[in-house]
């Protein structure tokens, strides 16, 4: 039985992921953090995430986490270096779901992988994992003669963009078109695009859960590659997979697409 704690536990990410472990066997809700401004604070996190008691109550004193074996943490980058320090000072494994990164916080994460398992993944589900994948393969056989464009879709309360998984396939765009020229949205005269550029656009509106397509565009063709998340409980089921995939892991880096088998 793998005991988490999650970290932001009464977030949108937070709740689903409580609601998920109430769900699977083979782990338990040990801990649930949450900043000192929450004002559920002293509640159980299984009545904040609508379901049955849980027994374990919001708090934001991180040695509340002790009995955890593995922490997930979906909450803000200014929080990230705090529970970073916390997963570090008591010797837990750490998967990590926060987007909006910069390099400093990777350089963080890097440091605290020397001492615990880390694992952080912009997108936990299996599906964009996949497309990543086939992202890759069209982008190797079109980058000669496609122009290539990523529209991301979020809801209204997203605070980054563009999104991490974005992010994840620009990378993979910009390796095999072999170019740094990214232009994020256009407006204006913007004369023709040039060939290599990559287009990135970012939608925000309503309860969007997270969209993703990639879209090669040729003479005369188009291929587009599509991903959809119609629920949150994707991205909670992966990162539960991680934690559980991480737990008693010797410390080091570790990847979702090693926890997926992709
Ligand atoms: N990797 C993936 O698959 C994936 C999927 C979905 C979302 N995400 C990312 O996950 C993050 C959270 O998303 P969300 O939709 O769940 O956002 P959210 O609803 O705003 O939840 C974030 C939670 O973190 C809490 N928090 C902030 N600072 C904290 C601290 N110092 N200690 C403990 N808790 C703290 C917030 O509390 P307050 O509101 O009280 O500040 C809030 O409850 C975002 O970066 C999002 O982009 C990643």
């Amino acid at each position: 039985m793998v005991k988490i704690g999650i970290m932001g536990a009464a977030g949108k990410m937070g709740r689903t992921l409580v609601q998920v472990i109430n769900q699977d066997p083979e782990c338990c809700l040990a801990g649930a953090l949450e900043s000192s401004s929450c004002p559920l604070l002293g509640q159980d996190a299984g009545t904040v995430a609508g379901i049955q008691p849980q027994g374990i109550f919001l708090s934001s004193d991180p040695e509340s986490l002790g009995p955890c074996d593995v922490f997930i943490d979906f909450t803000t980058p200014e929080a990230l270096p705090s529970h970073v320090e916390i997963a570090t000072r008591q010797g837990k494994a750490f998967v990590v779901g926060t987007t909006g990164l910069q390099q400093a916080h990777f350089d963080l994460l890097e440091k605290a992988s020397k001492t615990i398992a880390v694992l952080w993944a912009p997108n936990f589900s299996v599906g964009v994992n996949l497309i990543a994948k086939l992202v890759q393969i069209a982008a190797n056989v079109l980058s000669a003669g496609f122009d290539v464009e990523i529209i991301e879709a979020h809801h209204r309360l997203k605070k980054d963009a563009p999104s991490g998984t974005a992010i994840k396939l620009l990378e993979v765009l910009k390796e095999a078109y072999r170019t740094s020229d990214v232009v994020y949205g256009r407006q204006g005269i913007t004369g023709e695009r040039p060939a290599h550029q990559i287009g990135v656009h970012a939608i925000r509106g309503g309860d969007i859960v997270g969209d993703h397509t990639v879209s090669f565009c040729g003479i005369g063709e188009r291929i587009e590659i599509t991903h959809r998340a119609s629920s949150r409980e994707t991205f909670a089921r992966g990162a539960i997979r991680a934690a559980k995939y991480l737990a008693g892991k010797s410390p080091g880096r570790y990847t979702i697409e090693e926890v997926l088998g992709l």
